[in-house]
């Protein structure tokens, strides 16, 4: 007896359908946003559903001579070649050979516009050479000898916000507290690990795609996590939030307004931008997507630093 439901998908047993989490596929971009190496969306083939990243973009066609050209992101309209990964295994084939099962659409996670249209051509090799090895001590092992959970605090911001001030001030409240910390900044980051980035949309992406990967490392080691990071796209901290688990997440948004940023422009960064001299410099020439509805919410203008570090601390252990 097998239990089918709707949705599922029966092959012959000697002719078996391929599942794949990693595929290359055509994407033809249908939405102004556009789609950029890094990002997460909803994929939809068939009646499956997963979460799907654009891995790599090996080209987009130029539509008028055919010709391959590189890129890191597809405007509308534009059509490409891309590696996409998702967050679990589903039932496929190539375009080419069946339509149904090798045709998918991308939705924004957080407005549910279809932003593209795909067609598979092949699923990735590398996708069935790769297997999750599961570790004897589990994160909550480290856990129980820590004394407390893993966790994540996500503080967002504008440049000047007080990101970098706050989540130092709590981690040495926490540290006192013999809890197990480690901050995460933006500015240490970029000097490290991430060095390569910049601050275009695609590098920004690829910033906090990485940090919420080592966030997530951390958590699992049982850490309680800070990371400082303008992160301005609400995408990408959606993404943050569903990798590491919306249990141990908490976004903490410091609302400081622009000119209150402006007036205190510590690292003078502002002053240039308002110059000219920095292209893509949040808040002057660069958006600032505004949480919508934050775990909490700073208004570091009402408060001092103390009172900060004591909301934060009584809404994170409660
Ligand atoms: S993010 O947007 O990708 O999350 P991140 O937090 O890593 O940014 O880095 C922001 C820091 O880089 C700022 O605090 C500022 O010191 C510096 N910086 C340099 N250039 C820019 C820029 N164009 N926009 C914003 N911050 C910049």
């Amino acid at each position: 007896e097998i239990d089918a439901s709707r949705g599922d998908v029966l092959s012959l047993a000697d002719k078996p359908l391929e599942t794949t989490d990693q595929f290359e596929a055509h994407l033809v971009w249908m939405h102004e946003d556009k789609g950029i190496v890094g990002r997460s969306y909803e994929l939809k083939l068939c009646n499956q559903w997963s979460s799907a990243t654009l891995t790599r973009l090996k080209y987009k066609t130029n539509i008028n001579t055919l010709a391959h050209e590189p890129a890191v992101s597809l405007s509308l309209n534009d059509i490409g070649l891309c590696q996409i990964s998702l967050s679990k295994p589903l039932v496929h084939g190539a375009y080419k050979e069946m339509h149904a099962l090798g045709s998918f659409i991308l939705v924004d996670k957080l407005t549910n516009a279809t932003v593209a249209a795909g067609m598979i051509t092949n699923s990735l090799r590398r996708a069935q050479n790769i297997h999750k090895q599961q570790t004897t001590i589990t994160a909550s092992d480290r856990e129980r000898l820590n004394g407390h959970a893993g966790k994540v605090i996500w503080f967002t911001g504008l440049s000047g916000s007080g990101k970098s001030t706050i989540s130092n001030a709590l981690e040495v409240a926490l540290h006192q507290r013999g809890l197990r910390t480690y901050t995460l900044d933006g500015d240490n980051i970029r000097l490290g690990l991430n060095k390569d980035l910049g601050f275009t949309e695609t590098d920004r992406v690829e910033n906090i795609r990485r940090v919420a990967e080592v966030a997530k490392l951390m958590a699992d080691a049982g850490l309680v996590v800070m990371t400082a990071f303008i992160s301005p796209y609400r995408q990408d901290r959606a993404m943050a939030r569903e990798l590491i688990g919306a249990d141990r997440f908490i976004e903490v948004f410091l609302d400081t307004p622009l000119h209150i940023c402006e007036s205190r422009d510590v690292k003078g960064l502002y002053a240039k931008a308002r110059q000219g001299s920095i292209p893509n410099f949040t808040g002057v020439n660069s958006p600032y997507e505004e949480p919508s509805a934050p775990d909490i919410l700073i208004n570091t203008q009402q408060m001092n630093q103390a009172q900060c570090v004591e909301i934060l601390s009584r809404k994170i252990f409660v």
